[in-house]
């Protein structure tokens, strides 16, 4: 086994989209602590495509991966694998101090398990959350990566209890707010207003930008993977396009689906301007101008909560419980009926606005920051 205890390196792991806006401010944090530990980017490189990847680092101003393993696309099981094979000599070589990683998606776990054999110990950002749904992949990685994981990082105090229950010592857990929106505070400012983003993408040629729009995104396999399923969603969706115009930022697996379906007619007779993925910045924008969000994503659900726009979260369930008890979220699942009387609802009564949860005050990596330094000293050998 590596001897790690000596070293003052942290490796930080990235993989996919919304890895990246949840390291930018830890690479940040741990740039701006000169006297503790620092940190070194490696990206597995699950997402690689320009607009998937290069954008959010260029406009996160993430420093560009030390190391990528350049791993790409695969089943579940040859990603993973891939990953864990590409990551272990990269281990070897480095020894750092402990291994990094966020979030839920493959190179979450991936790492974590390569790390742990490996004795060297792993830290989780956004552990604990639990949809209680175990078809979700990402249910799967994050109960994994928790039990494999020495300090657990959590966003909202529900998710302690969820690892207490599954047996986690509670000496490990810091709930220390949330890293999605501390970089969504530091660049609300810089967000690019939705009429430029509409007038980018030659949307509403009507002259007219319309006050009220609708932002909407599927991804979930659960959601995208099934012709039918998807063909549902897609009709209830048109339909309240016809009353509120849409913008469908289409994911790559989603985009495949809908060809493969031959769904892009319906899509045509809507009022639903489908784009290639945007920038986080674009994004932003048209998240914080709309008048509501329709989505299956879990960190737009938190997004939403922080800038108090109603969000409809298209799935049955959701593993960020704060966002529907304190934010402005609604778990509507994909039953058309309740779509419609969700969106109905929003129309006429504004929607719920909510409060911003507890700890979400854009400081959470200068938190983790800190206590992964303390844990450093205490635990030195
Ligand atoms: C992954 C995460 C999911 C996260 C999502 C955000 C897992 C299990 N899932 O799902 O939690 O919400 O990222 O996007 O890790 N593709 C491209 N270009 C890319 C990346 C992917 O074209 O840069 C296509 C490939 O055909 C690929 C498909 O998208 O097969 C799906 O990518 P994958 O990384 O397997 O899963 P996501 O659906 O993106």
């Amino acid at each position: 086994m590596p001897s790690n205890s000596g070293s003052r390196e942290i490796l930080c792991v990235v993989g996919a989209r919304p890895n990246f806006m949840k390291i930018a401010p830890i690479m940040r944090a741990f740039a701006g602590d000169a006297s503790g530990l620092s940190a070194r980017l490696l990206h597995t490189g699950q997402h690689y495509d320009a607009s998937m990847k290069h954008a959010f680092f260029d406009q996160l101003h993430i420093p560009q991966p030390d190391i990528d393993l350049e791993v790409g696309s695969g089943t579940h099981a040859e990603q993973t694998a891939d990953i864990m094979k590409r990551f272990e000599p990269v281990l070897d070589t480095l020894k750092p101090r402990a291994v990094l990683v966020v979030g839920d998606v493959n190179s979450t776990i991936a790492c974590a398990l390569v790390a742990v054999k490996k004795g060297i110990p792993v830290l989780h950002v956004e552990a604990g959350l639990r949809s209680g749904d175990r078809s979700m992949p990402e249910e799967i990685n994050r109960v994994l990566t928790d039990q494999l994981s020495d300090l657990l990082f959590t966003t909202e105090l529900s998710a302690r209890d969820n690892l207490l229950r599954e047996g986690i010592a509670g000496s490990g857990i810091h709930f220390v707010g949330n890293v999605m929106i501390d970089t969504l505070f530091f660049n609300l400012g810089s967000a690019v207003p939705a009429a430029r983003t509409f007038e980018q993408l030659g949307a509403f040629t009507d002259q007219e930008i319309p006050l009220d729009y609708g932002l909407l995104t599927l991804h979930r396999p659960s959601n995208v993977d099934d012709p039918v399923v998807l063909e549902r969603l897609l009709r209830v969706l048109c339909d309240i396009s016809q009353s509120t115009p849409l913008v469908f930022p289409l994911h790559p697996r989603t985009r495949m689906r809908i060809d493969a379906s031959g769904l892009n007619e319906l899509l045509e007779g809507a009022r639903i301007t489908t784009t290639a993925p945007l920038g986080y910045l674009e994004m932003l924008g048209l998240m914080k101008d709309s008048r509501f969000v329709l989505t299956d994503s879990g960190g737009i659900q938190e997004e939403t909560t922080a800038l108090g726009v109603p969000c409809i979260t298209l799935r049955e369930n959701t593993e960020r419980p704060i966002t529907v008890t304190q934010g402005s979220n609604t778990v509507v699942g994909t039953d058309p009926e309740k779509i419609v009387e969700c969106y109905t609802d929003v129309m006429s009564t504004g929607g719920k606005q909510g409060r911003t949860p507890e700890l979400w005050d854009g400081a959470a990596a200068e938190r983790i920051v800190a206590i992964v330094n303390r844990w450093s000293e205490a635990t030195a050998a």
